[in-house]
């Protein structure tokens, strides 16, 4: 099928699943490689000696000693890459030979679906195409959504690079609290929920000629909402172009969203990728990805690896403990360059990773499931699969969101394993048994719209004049539970009224790019005149990044100066001492190191709190101050978060307010020492238990003051800020164990 190039129309569905079938070789019996024993290089070249006498004995060379072969990499070294041209690297991309024919055809139909393997060049090419082709020519952009930030910066960073122009200027991108474009700009990369914001200021998106929803198979919760928005705007706007740009089979379904749009397919590059399994489960799989990244670089032949975690704080987990083994190892290895990707690393950090691997090196990258598909990222053989994924949950019958860490779905491993066969034939290594793969995980992952909370969409749809959410023009419809749900919730922070219609108040928390309890927590400050402190808190608590830094070998220092920061009342008066700490010795870096703070974390929390600052006025909020006043900050937070009460329950553990779901204090928060009675939490997280993070202690009383209409004076009637008698030792310990 590779060489069928356009397959237009509901006809050919049928084959194009055909020509997708998996390029795997799955292997029954093979020996995982982490039961390879760790060696040498002397060792190594002794094996070698073995190995050719063994060759000289017998004519025949299985292909499983092809692959201990060092010398040759099969594939196109990363030195000899670096010395193509931009040019050159575009022209070898494989969507380059199609590039008239995609022209033509979307000139011809105005919603096409484009499916290509990641890396064919969809998002960096495509909008390039169009600009050449006039598509700009009366001053109209062409918009290009991601799901993520990352991929919205890295990818027209790349592009605007091969374009010989300035990031910023004709290509430019915009993701929440950083908008890198100009009048210039022409290409413009967003994040998906940035195009749902732009739909407020042009509900039919003028200024644009083509909108492509890239990695549109990811099935974020925007994009879905998207579909739906731009379906109807093709209806009355027919000079704008509408292209779908998908890694996988989903195109079918898309195209059947989109009235039968026809199917632009670039056939994909794919090479045979081995896939290795566990012989039993990995109890510790960040050990294990660890171990698997030695025993690849001292036993597999040169190439890079790439190993799947789920979070920052694994993939600095799995960071320490790659870089304590090879200073073990010395010199008896050759060089290994370890590089993390993750949505919160800063750009210039993000960037190394498609630097070159220096010759003779290997180059290992810890990624989110970032690299799935949203970022391709060249010279990949080797990929390492635990299994896992950090997704949100959202559940409607307790209304409790957390995040979560979960296996992933059949199709995500094959995603993953994937990416080791781009430019050659490539292993994977999955860190989970073949039985697992078969029988305990999901095909699917399950799209975004169908597990998470929809406050913040119901709010913007509500925004735009859609109100019967119900009927909305969905891919996969909603639980109709959780748009209940969200829709009562908008009632209770009065963004609704009864009838369901926006409110005043509703209209002015949309304007805020956060979620719908924050900017009511913010509007609520206004009312308790203390605005200045609530936007320091929303800043910081919007970072998502790690504020305070332990590094293990200074973890007693490095608590001890969080333990100076700490306000009595809870967690988000305590970041709101560092971000003033912080100010007063005018955004020092020196001091940040000093004590223990992450000085990327606390630019963008500046940057954060900047913009909410600029916005104040478009919601008609004066700036008012009052630090000291600790009642009417948690006030206001409480007016915005008293969803997300708590109450003590008994052995250290706590009730949710509503529905007594048993939560925990964080053992990393401030009040873990001396738990209260009532409690507001930030987030919810999943780990062995859930975890209330980021906790302030509130009065119980004072829901009857801020949510008359969801508290009832009985069931907060053994409201007392009075703390708890401290007999908790033992189950605070327990606590601190269990997080452990
Ligand atoms: O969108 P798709 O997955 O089809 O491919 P792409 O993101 O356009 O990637 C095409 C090529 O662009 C990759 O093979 C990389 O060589 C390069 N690229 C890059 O160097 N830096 C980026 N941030 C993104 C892509």
């Amino acid at each position: 099928m590779r060489g069928t190039a356009l397959s237009f129309g509901a006809r050919d569905k049928a084959e194009k699943y055909h020509s997708h079938e998996y390029n795997l070789v799955l292997e029954d019996e093979i020996e995982f490689i982490k039961s390879l024993p760790l060696e040498g290089t002397r060792e190594k070249k002794k094996k070698k000696k073995k190995k050719k006498r063994r060759e000289e004995e017998s004519e025949s060379s299985s292909s499983s000693e092809e692959e201990e072969e060092e010398e040759e990499a099969p594939k196109m070294s990363e030195h000899e890459k670096k010395k193509m041209t931009i040019a050159e690297v575009r022209r070898s991309l494989p969507v380059y030979p199609f590039k008239e024919a995609l022209l033509d055809a979307i000139a011809e139909h105005q919603v096409l679906i484009i499916e290509g393997e990641t890396g064919s060049g969809k998002s960096t090419q495509l909008p390039q195409y169009l600009y050449h082709a006039g598509y700009c020519s009366d001053g109209k952009k062409i918009g290009c959504t991601q799901p993520r930030r990352v991929a919205a910066m890295s990818v027209a960073a790349r592009v605007s690079e091969e374009m010989g122009k300035k990031l910023g200027n004709e290509v430019g991108y915009s993701i929440r609290f950083e908008d890198c474009t100009s009048d210039r700009t022409r290409i413009k990369y967003m994040t998906d929920g940035m195009l749902l914001r732009e739909f407020l200021m042009d509900p039919s998106l003028e200024g644009y000629s083509v909108m492509i929803i890239d990695e549109a198979h990811e099935r974020t919760l925007h994009t879905d909402i998207l579909f739906g928005l731009l379906k109807d705007i093709t209806r009355f706007r027919s000079d704008l172009k509408l292209l779908i740009s998908s890694a996988t089979l989903d195109s079918a379904k898309f195209s059947d969203f989109f009235d039968e749009a026809p199917i632009f397919r670039i056939p994909g590059r794919r090479y045979p990728v081995h896939i290795y399994y566990t012989k039993s489960p990995e109890a510790n799989y960040i050990d294990a990805a660890a171990v698997t990244v030695l025993q690849i670089h001292i036993t597999q032949h040169l190439g890079d690896v790439l190993v799947f975690l789920t979070g920052q704080e694994e993939i600095e987990a799995c960071q320490e403990i790659l870089t304590e083994r090879v200073k073990a190892l010395g010199n008896k290895i050759r060089e290994l360059v370890v590089l993390p990707i993750y949505a919160n690393l800063p750009s210039d950090m993000q960037a190394k990773i498609f630097e070159p691997t220096p010759p003779g090196a290997r180059k290992v990258i810890l990624a989110t499931n970032i690299a799935e598909t949203s970022l391709t990222i060249d010279g990949i053989t080797y990929v390492i699969d635990p299994g896992y994924a950090k997704q949100n949950y959202f559940n409607a019958r307790s209304g409790m969101e957390s995040l979560v860490v979960v296996p992933v779905s059949r199709a995500s491993a094959n995603q993953r394993a994937g990416r080791a066969g781009r430019v050659g034939p490539g292993k994977c290594f999955r860190l989970y048994t073949q039985w697992a793969f078969e029988n305990e995980m999901d095909e699917n992952t399950i799209p975004e719209i169908q597990r998470v909370n929809l406050g913040n969409v119901v709010l913007q749809l509500k925004s735009l004049g859609i109100h019967d959410l119900i009927n909305f023009d969905y891919l996969d419809p909603p639980p109709a539970e959780t748009l209940i749900l969200a829709l009562e919730q908008l009632y209770a922070l009065k963004a609704l009224n009864h009838k369901g219609e926006l409110t005043s108040t509703g209209r002015k928390m949309a304007e805020i790019p956060v979620d719908p309890m924050m900017s009511r927590m913010i509007l609520a400050a206004d009312q308790y005149k203390v605005v200045e402190e609530i936007l320091t808190v929303a800043a910081m608590l919007s970072v998502n990044g790690a504020i305070f830094y332990r590094p293990k070998d200074k973890a007693i220092h490095a608590d001890t100066a969080r333990k100076n920061f700490f306000h009595p009342d809870g967690d988000h008066l305590t970041l709101m001492n560092v971000y003033n700490e912080w100010e007063g010795t005018e955004y020092s870096s020196q001091w940040c190191y000093e004590v223990f703070i992450q000085h990327r974390s606390m630019k963008r929390a500046r940057d954060i709190r900047d913009q909410l600052v600029g916005l104040m006025e478009r919601v008609e909020v004066q700036l008012t101050s009052n630090p000291g006043d600790s009642v009417a900050i948690r006030k206001a937070i409480t007016a915005g978060y008293f969803y997300h009460v708590a109450r003590f329950s008994k052995g250290g553990m706590y009730k949710t307010a509503k529905k007594s779901q048993t939560v925990m204090m964080h053992p990393q928060s401030c009040l873990v020492e001396d738990l209260p009675r009532w409690v507001v939490y930030h987030e919810l997280v999943m780990t062995t238990k859930e975890y209330m993070r980021n906790v302030v202690t509130i009065d119980g009383k004072w829901l009857l003051e801020v949510a008359p209409h969801y508290y009832k004076d009985t069931e907060v009637h053994d409201a007392t800020s009075k703390k708890m008698p401290k007999t908790l030792g033992k189950a605070r310990e327990e606590l601190q164990k269990d997080y452990k």
